[in-house]
């Protein structure tokens, strides 16, 4: 679980975050949304600390990061994965070796065992033969799996993803989507991710925090979208007429089951 409270954050005197409170929980995947400049890389940012807050604080199960020293935050960093938008491999390395540099940085396995690790998390992306592959040799969507590879490879308890589905059509979208989802909730990991997709928040938006210029606006998960009466909220995930059209129908719909069995 990670705790926000009252995050902010500003570049001279452009205040970015203003104030920003919330709770990322364990097993789920925790969505932050909102428009291109609202504030979701910075927060995730300040999260894994590559950004330092202004105000407020941020804890990693209970202990307080925001506090701690560069020494400190090495065993919190330890547990943290990232998938790096447009997955950022090295080029120069094949499939396999991207996956396993987190195992040579930070593990004292053999060789041996590295490989197992790699062969596992590689077959768990559905990805068994493209092992000696160099990145230009697969699509967007491998490069996207052997990101999460790699991201999980350490058997990190925090996952951060910011915007996974960047330059993805929407089916290999969904599909790394309910990847990254799968993985969440069978080794229970606290995922962030960053989007503005809106498929992925009506397919795996458990816990949803919209942010609206700096503050979160909406707080809620993928069911509770259907029923919001916030204006914003509304008119940032429906923002076509065809989509407003089809929130209203799918709300009906709920009404009359609602109805029809109680
Ligand atoms: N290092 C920086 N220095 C100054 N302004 C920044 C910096 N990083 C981000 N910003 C500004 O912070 C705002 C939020 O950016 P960002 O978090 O990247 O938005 P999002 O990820 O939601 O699209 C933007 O106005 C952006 O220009
Ligand atoms: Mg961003």
């Amino acid at each position: 679980m990670i705790e926000l409270k009252n995050v902010c954050k500003r570049f001279g005197d452009k205040e970015i975050l203003k104030g920003i409170s919330a709770i990322m929980e364990a097993g789920k995947a925790n969505l932050i949304i909102g428009a291109s400049g609202s504030g979701k890389t910075v927060l995730m940012k300040c999260m894994v600390g590559l950004l330092e807050v202004d105000a407020g604080e941020i804890l990693y199960d209970g202990i307080s990061f925001s506090s701690m020293s560069n020494a400190e935050r090495k065993h919190i960093r330890k547990e943290i994965g990232m998938l790096f938008q447009g997955a950022a491999l090295f080029d120069s390395m094949t499939v396999e070796q991207n996956v396993m540099f987190p195992l040579e940085m930070f593990s004292n396995l053999s060789y041996r065992e590295r490989k197992k690790r790699v062969d596992a998390c590689l077959a768990r992306v559905n990805l068994q033969d493209a092992h000696k592959k160099y990145p230009a040799e697969i699509s967007g969507g491998m490069k996207k799996r052997v990101g999460i590879a790699r991201a999980i490879v350490l058997n990190p308890k925090y996952l951060f993803c910011d915007e996974p589905n960047s330059g993805l059509d929407p089916q290999t979208s969904m599909l790394i989507d309910k990847l990254i989802h799968e993985i969440t909730v069978e080794y229970n990991i606290t995922t962030v991710i960053n989007t503005h997709d809106m498929n992925s928040v009506m397919e795996i938006g458990d816990h949803i925090v919209y942010l609206y210029e700096g503050k979160k606006q909406w707080e809620g998960s993928n069911k509770d979208i259907i029923f919001s009466k916030d204006e914003k909220l509304n008119q940032f995930i429906f923002a076509s007429q065809f989509l407003q059209d089809a929130k209203e129908m799918r709300q009906q719909e709920l009404l009359n089951q609602r109805s029809g069995t109680g």
